[in-house]
């Protein structure tokens, strides 16, 4: 199998949309990088991972994966896993920290191991054990399961009695139901590319949190970068994000997420190891505050050194 170097690419596979709930961002993120590398003379085709991915891959005999799938199924290690096993080399995470980071709870786990701050948190079977959670850490809660993405199943709790529906809410997804303390403040996103940690993003969700709707709907989120803090601090959250990554092992490009408490301390909340890349996504910002287009920043992930 050809390994990418330098300039000879070869054929790439933009692997896109697949069966999880972020099917169309994922659609969207994968447009976006087939458009940045057909418009540098790359050869590229989609690949929808929904149908046949193997007779797909038989068919084309790629060079490259370029891994634009988010969620359950696509970013969790499986894909990760096939490719492994086909020869294929593909960007970004391999099979174990994909599949760390789409389980916040076990990703957070290894965080707290390593005495990197994230808020305290449980893994719940039922809404009782929520209860018994909450009597120790207090409200709000933000009641998430723990395998999803893009703010799915995700509510705000401020009440015991609001609990029980919460818990129905995130388990409807089919995932493992997590409570995390919510932390009121400011929350940010650090972009690392290649080992390098990109400017801060500091995001300024018109709603409550950056749910859904704020995500992909509304329009009205507000996105600094600068992201307003001083020097120092925005390399503190730098260094603590890169280090976040590495201890899951990340590789390549990813997003790691952040909220800032009211006595300036930074807790990690998640890591995204394909994090979105329509030309609106976050990554893009943050590369293109340090100078770096998005065919360029297409073409860093796919071209990163990888081990093997
Ligand atoms: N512990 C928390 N405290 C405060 N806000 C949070 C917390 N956890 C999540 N949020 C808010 O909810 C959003 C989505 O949560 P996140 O865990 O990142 O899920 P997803 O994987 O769906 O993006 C975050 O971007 C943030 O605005
Ligand atoms: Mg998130």
């Amino acid at each position: 199998m050809t390994k990418i170097q330098g300039s000879g690419i070869g054929k790439v596979a933009v692997l896109l949309g697949g069966n999880s709930a972020e099917r169309e961002v994922s659609l969207r993120s994968g447009n976006a990088v087939y458009e940045a590398l057909v418009s540098q003379g790359i050869n590229a085709i989609k690949v929808d991972t929904r149908d046949d991915l193997i007779k797909q891959l038989d068919e084309h005999n790629f060079d490259v994966a370029f891994i634009a799938l988010h969620g359950v199924g696509g970013e969790d290690g499986t894909i990760q896993g096939l490719l492994e096993f086909y020869g294929l080399p593909y960007t970004g995470s391999g099979v174990k920290a994909s599949a760390i980071c789409m389980d916040k709870w076990r990703t957070k786990l290894i965080w707290q191991s390593l005495q990197l701050p994230t808020p305290q948190f449980v893994q719940a079977e039922n809404a009782a054990a929520l209860t018994t959670f909450a009597s120790r850490v207090g409200f709000p809660l933000m009641i998430k399961p723990a395998l999803e993405g893009s703010s799915i199943g995700i509510t705000k709790v401020l009440e015991e009695e609001k609990l029980p529906a919460a818990f129905s809410y995130a388990e409807q997804t089919g995932s493992p139901v997590m409570a995390e303390q919510f932390i009121s403040g400011k929350e940010f996103t650090v972009t690392i590319l290649n080992g390098e940690p990109l400017p801060v993003i500091q995001l300024k969700p018109a709603n409550d949190f950056y749910d859904y709707d704020a995500k992909y709907l509304q329009d009205d989120t507000e996105y600094l970068i600068p992201c307003g803090l001083s020097e120092a601090k925005e390399q503190e959250l730098q260094a603590l994000a890169l280090q976040a990554f590495l201890a899951l092992d990340c590789k390549g490009w990813g997003r790691v997420d952040f909220m800032q408490d009211e006595n300036d301390n930074f807790w990690l909340i998640e890591a995204n190891t394909v994090p979105g890349m329509t030309d609106h996504s976050l990554v893009p910002m943050a590369a293109n505050a340090a100078g770096i287009n998005f065919e360029q920043l297409v073409l860093k992930i796919l071209t990163a050194p990888r081990p093997g």
